[in-house]
């Protein structure tokens, strides 16, 4: 058995009032943990969410605390929505203090963004890319900052099978759809994303870090498997998912998986946001900028990463590989619009 990461209590005990975040998917899951956690300690949350009605909803949830919420519209799967929300958050804010890029979604079939890319490469990756890029020389700004881009150990891929970024399909139009394999290669690119920024950022008092938060009992295993079973069933059994999937994907969060989750090694959703906690509030985080942060997983193929690591050395070589990472922002530039 691997012992939980957990963040020293002293760090809860920072006060953070007068400090601006903007944490994206903050509605449910390690988000809304996330901010929880700021907003406890002082700080004033952006609650950045693809539903505005669900983050009223984790607004209201997280009221309460000595800090402030505020909700703002953020479809990531839509570039006209990241630069909507940007042009938003920069005519009414001043500072900000920390970028929590948590939001992402696993999906069990080929589909795309409003701009054509592959949906999770598209969300996980390049949306959250030119988020950044937009708030950059606010980060600057505000230093000392922090940015944490909230990754997965599926980035690491398998001993015989290390993932890596496929340049020439970066939208599963020659090669074969893998769902495992776009969702680890979205995940090697947030890797990679954090690893550029602390090169690109060095001096400027930002640091940006990665992090696996851990297999967390949040939505995300419950909808994957409902997008799963969309797939699989009959035809005329589909819409009626459809119609549950909200109810269905609570059932399986609350229900089904609790009761089995010290067995299948699941976390809560407060001890999947220990990880990106640490990266926000340790003081000697910084001196890592550009590093991986771990929970500890089972899932890892690596027996000698289960532990996990504040930080960990990725067993992905290709996560180290700053020529990667250098053409990956330089392509991702060019993607999003924002090339010269
Ligand atoms: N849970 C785990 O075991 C685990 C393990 C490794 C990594 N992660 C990573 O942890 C992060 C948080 O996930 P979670 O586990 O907390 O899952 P979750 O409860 O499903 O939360 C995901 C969040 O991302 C948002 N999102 C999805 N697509 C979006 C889009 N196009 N634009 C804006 N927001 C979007 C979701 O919004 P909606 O509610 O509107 O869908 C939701 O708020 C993700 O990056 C995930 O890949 C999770």
């Amino acid at each position: 058995m691997y012992r939980t990461l957990r963040c020293d209590p002293k760090l809860f005990e920072k006060d953070l009032l007068g400090r601006t975040c903007i944490v994206t998917g903050a509605n449910s899951g390690i988000g809304l943990e996330t901010a929880r956690q700021l907003v406890r300690q002082g700080a004033h949350v952006v609650l950045a969410c693809r539903r505005v009605d669900a983050g009223k909803e984790a607004a209201a949830a997280i009221a309460g605390g000595r800090g402030t919420t505020a909700v703002m519209p953020l479809d990531l799967g839509d570039l006209d929505s990241v630069r909507r929300f940007a042009r938003a958050f920069l005519d009414q804010y001043d500072r900000l203090d920390a970028l929590v890029n948590n939001a992402g979604l696993s999906v069990f079939s080929l589909q795309r963004t409003v701009d054509g890319f592959e949906l999770m490469f598209g969300v996980n990756h390049l949306g959250h890319f030119l988020l950044t890029e937009l708030l950059l020389d606010l980060l600057q700004a505000s230093a000392p900052s922090r940015i944490v881009i909230v990754s997965s150990l599926i980035h690491a891929g398998s001993a015989g099978n290390r993932l890596t970024i496929h340049f020439d399909d970066l939208g599963y139009e020659k090669r074969q759809f893998a769902a495992m394999q776009a969702y680890g290669e979205s995940k090697l690119a947030n890797v990679l994303h954090a690893r550029e920024l602390a090169k690109r950022l060095e001096g400027t008092g930002v640091s940006a870090f990665s992090v696996h938060p851990g297999w967390a009992r949040s939505e995300l295993p419950g909808s994957s498997l409902v997008r799963f079973m969309q797939n699989v069933v009959p035809r005329p059994v589909s819409p009626l998912l459809t119609l549950m999937s909200t109810s269905l994907v609570r059932f399986i969060q609350n229900v089904v998986l609790r009761p089995v989750s010290p067995l299948l090694t699941l976390i809560s959703n407060e001890d999947g946001a220990q990880t990106s906690l640490h990266c926000l509030l340790d003081d000697d985080a910084p001196s890592h900028s550009g590093a991986y942060f771990s929970q500890s997983g089972i899932l890892y193929s690596d027996k000698a990463c289960r532990a996990g690591g504040w930080p960990m050395r990725s067993p992905n070589e290709n996560a180290h590989d700053d020529a990667l990472a250098r053409r990956l922002a330089d392509v991702s530039r060019e993607l999003v619009g924002q090339g010269t």
